[in-house]
């Protein structure tokens, strides 16, 4: 049975990736999962300096989802350099380098930085950073991804996923960019923009008031935006949002996805990723598929 998948020239042993943001950098979860049948880990995003994140509380989970603001808290690229990249690599699975920025410099500079590291594959480009000028995250305007985009593929020959966010009209429009300008794979989709108040005390239940939402109740909205990019665009997408179990995985595999990417989730079971991967073994034995690649697009309308 053949699990293995390809996001253009970057080879995964399965479609199973864990989200940014929601595994470390893979060290913190040794010991606590098995790292068997996970096709990558996605680091957290890092940005050219540390950042402590934003005020607490920084997570709330709702009756449905969660809301989170950490605020890209991360080492920095050196930090990243020095203390996680090291132990990333000895970890028994892949792993993809999550990058952001708040102007299409900071990315250029950490892309530049870390091109010359033989033991890094791949980058996700974390695209729901704000531009700090324009006052939009890159991914919601096409000329940012597009410029920001091109000038990365002129910088590196690793693998690079573009990570987009929701909140925009044509996830079609700013997806195209993504690929016209050098993408080998596109990352839909990021958390929405949501807000939770405390009706006792009228406060938010977020230390930044508003934050992104995440996790079960997101799923069909993400799964929406992937089946839209599949259907218009060839292009490997890894698909997520709202993913807890293989059934869901399954879902955004047949709407189109090469690979699936698990996030919120992992926060309460960490292993999710590995169950996951072994229930898309056992739907394939019973739905008599050798090969996971059969299954990409396979929703019959
Ligand atoms: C606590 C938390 C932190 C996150 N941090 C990042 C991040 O640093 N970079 C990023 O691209 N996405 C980040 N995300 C978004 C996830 O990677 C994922 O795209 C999103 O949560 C949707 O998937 P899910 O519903 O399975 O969690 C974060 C999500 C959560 C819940």
């Amino acid at each position: 049975m053949n699990l293995a998948v390809k996001l253009n020239n970057l080879q995964l042993p399965t479609p199973v990736i864990c989200a940014s943001g929601t595994f470390g950098y893979g060290e913190e979860l040794k010991g606590l999962v098995s790292f068997k049948n996970i096709g990558a880990i996605t680091t957290k995003t890092i940005t050219p300096q540390a950042r402590a994140g934003n005020p607490p509380p920084r997570i709330y989970e709702t009756e449905y989802g969660v809301i989170n603001s950490i605020g890209l808290e991360n080492p920095g690229l050196e930090g990243f350099l020095e203390e996680k990249l090291p132990m990333l690599v000895k970890l028994p699975v892949k792993s993809i380098i999550s990058v952001g920025g708040f102007s299409q410099e900071d990315y250029e500079g950490i892309v530049k930085r870390l091109e010359d590291k033989k033991e890094i594959e791949a980058f996700e480009i974390n695209l729901s950073c704000p531009n700090i000028k324009m006052k939009k995250m890159f991914s919601q305007k096409k000329e940012l991804t597009y410029n920001l985009v091109k000038s990365l593929r002129s910088l590196t020959k690793k693998t690079l996923i573009i990570k987009i966010t929701p909140e925009i009209d044509d996830v079609v429009e700013i997806a195209k960019a993504a690929q016209e300008s050098g993408a080998d794979a596109l990352s839909l989709v990021n958390t929405f923009f949501a807000l939770s108040i405390n009706i006792e005390t009228k406060k938010p239940h977020l230390g930044s008031i508003y934050g992104g939402y995440s996790a079960r109740a997101i799923k069909p909205l993400a799964l929406y935006k992937v089946w839209q990019v599949a259907r218009n665009l060839d292009i490997p997408i890894i698909g997520g949002g709202g993913i807890e179990r293989a059934s869901d995985a399954i879902e955004f595999i047949l709407a189109g996805a090469t690979a699936v990417s698990i996030g919120t989730i992992n926060l309460v079971y960490p292993n999710s990723a590995t169950y996951i991967a072994k229930g898309l073994k056992d739907y394939m034995k019973r739905k008599k598929i050798n090969d996971i690649n059969e299954l990409r697009g396979g929703m019959i309308v």
